[in-house]
């Protein structure tokens, strides 16, 4: 019936209106952008995909306003910067452990996802003045799945965390809770068996005790934390990174993470050599020690070296597999040598352990502010409001690639 609309496009709308987003007609899409609109609406883009696939293939960017009414328990926010994480990238292609769901809420033709697991916003508004969150606050998000990749958002309470900014700069607010967060887990939860008298159950390494751990993917994100985090909890690491186009550029690369507190640091040619038993033998004083725990990121024929060098009653932790290729694991590993794999997943545990996130974030941020913790080397892409679709979407699609100079992140800036 003309000038009726249908049912469930009227649930839609209220649904819009709930969340404070106004779907913008053809015409307004050509107006002239003011950031704050007359009746106060906030102009925003988000990246977008409605379907799983590669990111230059799915991805799109989509505007859209923010209404200024907002919800006693949401805030508006501004994104200050959001890195690309391997993890979002999987999550676009649709091989991550968990799918955002597919919604219309932010006016998008068909129903779609925000990526973007990890970033901080500054916080512009809030629905509640007596709010514990304030404006001018730095926040991150509660929840997994939140979608960063955005210029503003509006979220309930309960899905951000507010984070102490004094003494931190945007990049390093937005790459604390993934990665160090996933090396700091991992180095106080797992390493080697405290027998069968105990039920077999794995014992973190001692602090302080210089027990040893070895990785490969040393260089990754989570490596360079582990290699720090490590450092500062008197453990001792071994360190497995790919040889890069030149000597002097991989002996560059061993020295930078030397100098982050890597104890050892070797290629993955080198670990997969002939000579890597007798070179292990030397560096754990012909295994009189012992190496407890290994951390595999990689996959196929580095995470069956890293698992040949543990000791015995030692743990693989596996929490990613850069090489797409699957883990195969000798049997006597299993029987003679009783070593233990298991794998890691942050999401699970920052579900299962709300409190013990809070304080482990509160934890990194000190050690930053302290000048303990250095950030990942980073490559950043500047997102203002006419940054070309194009330049966002190709960062994107790198960001897999190895060799890269820095993990890519967005940097919002004019938006
Ligand atoms: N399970 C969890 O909860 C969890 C949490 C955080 C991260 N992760 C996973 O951990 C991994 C690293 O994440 P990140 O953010 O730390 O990574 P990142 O900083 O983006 O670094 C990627 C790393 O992967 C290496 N790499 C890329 N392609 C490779 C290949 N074909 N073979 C071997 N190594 C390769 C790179 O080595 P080069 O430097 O030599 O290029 C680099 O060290 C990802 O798989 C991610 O999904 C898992």
């Amino acid at each position: 019936m003309p000038g009726h609309s249908h049912p469930t496009l009227r649930a839609l709308s209220r649904t819009r209106r709930a969340i404070g987003v106004r779907m913008r007609s053809p015409l307004s899409q050509q107006s002239v952008r003011c950031k704050s609109g007359p009746y106060g609406y906030t102009q925003a883009k988000a990246l977008v995909f409605s379907k799983n696939g590669e990111p230059s293939d799915v991805l799109k960017l989509h505007t859209y306003s923010i209404s200024p009414s907002l919800s006693s328990k949401s805030v508006l926010l501004r994104s200050l910067a959001a890195p690309i994480n391997p993890a979002d990238i999987n999550t676009i292609q649709g091989s991550y452990g968990s799918q955002p769901s597919f919604t219309s809420l932010i006016g998008t033709s068909s129903p779609s996802a925000i990526p973007g697991n990890e970033g901080v916003f500054e916080v512009l508004a809030t629905g509640d003045p007596s709010s514990p969150i304030r404006k001018g606050d730095w926040v991150i998000p509660a929840v997994p799945q939140f979608g960063t990749w955005r210029t503003h958002a509006v979220a309930e309470l309960g899905d951000i965390l507010k984070i102490d900014k004094e003494g931190l700069n945007a990049t390093q607010a937005a790459t604390i809770s993934v990665n160090p967060s996933t090396a700091y887990r991992i180095l106080r939860a797992y390493g080697p068996t405290t027998g069968i008298s105990t039920g077999l159950g794995v014992r973190p390494l001692e602090v302080g005790s210089g027990e040893w751990f070895i990785q490969n993917g040393a260089n990754s994100g989570v490596g360079r934390a582990a290699i720090q985090l490590g450092k500062l909890w008197g453990l001792r690491s071994i360190n497995v990174i790919r040889e890069r186009s030149s000597g002097e550029a991989t002996e560059t690369l061993r020295r930078e993470l030397v100098s982050l507190g890597a104890d050892i640091v070797v290629t993955e040619t080198q670990l997969l050599s002939r000579e890597w038993r007798d070179q292990l033998a030397e560096i754990t004083n012909k295994g009189r020690e012992q190496i407890g725990l290994g951390l595999n990121c990689v996959g196929g024929k580095s995470a069956t070296a890293i698992a040949r060098s543990l000791s015995e009653g030692a743990t693989l932790v596996s929490y990613g597999g850069m090489a797409r290729q699957p883990v195969a694991l000798p049997v006597g590993l299993l029987i003679f040598k009783d070593i233990r794999f298991v794998g890691f997943w942050l999401s699970r545990w920052n579900q299962q352990d709300v409190t013990g996130r809070r304080h482990m974030i509160d934890y990194i941020v000190s050690l930053i502010r302290e000048g303990k913790f250095q950030d990942v080397p980073l490559d950043e892409v500047p997102w203002n409001w006419d940054t070309d679709t194009s330049t966002l979407i190709d960062q994107v699609q790198g960001g897999l690639q190895g060799f890269r100079k820095g993990k890519g992140i967005f940097v919002f800036g004019d938006t």
